[in-house]
């Protein structure tokens, strides 16, 4: 089972940015945890990081091609973007599971953040949980579902 790991704007930062909000973990060491927990969970991930907002597009676009899982961070870009959106739906009514995720709790934090324009076409969103939002993302997309 493939999986994409999105990861947009800002996330490259890990490990410098506002650690006190975000922690300590780098964006390489997300990689080599995702990694680790998808080879123990049977799955073939890929992690990739941009900022750009079209990049994001594409790859949505790639995963539906391709017929690939998602596990996204859509960052900022969540609060807003309906172009990405618009992509995130066509992973869903393709078929393929999308899991919101992000490192943080956006609803413990300011107002901008307690809407996510992605959350309504995702299969399901993991929040809060620092680097382990992506391991429960993907055991969520590695389980049997019945
Ligand atoms: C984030 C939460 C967003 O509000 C913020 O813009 C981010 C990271 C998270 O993972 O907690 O860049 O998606």
């Amino acid at each position: 089972t493939r999986v994409l790991v999105l990861n947009g704007p800002n996330l490259a930062r890990l490990g410098v940015r506002e650690p006190e909000v975000y922690g300590s973990a780098t964006h390489p060491d997300l990689v080599d945890a995702v990694q680790r927990w998808a080879v123990e969970l049977g799955l073939e991930a890929e992690v990739r990081q941009t900022d750009d907002e079209s990049a994001l597009v594409g790859w949505l676009h790639e995963a539906v091609d391709s017929r690939a899982h998602v596990v996204l961070n859509p960052a900022a870009f969540t609060h807003y973007s309906y172009a990405l959106r618009d992509a995130a739906a066509q992973v869903t009514t393709a078929g393929l599971l999308l899991v919101e995720v992000h490192l943080t709790n956006p609803y413990a934090r300011e107002s901008f953040r307690h809407v996510s324009v992605i959350g309504p076409v995702a299969t399901g969103t993991v929040a809060g949980f620092g680097l382990d939002s992506y391991r429960l993302a993907l055991s969520a997309i590695a389980r049997p579902r019945v």
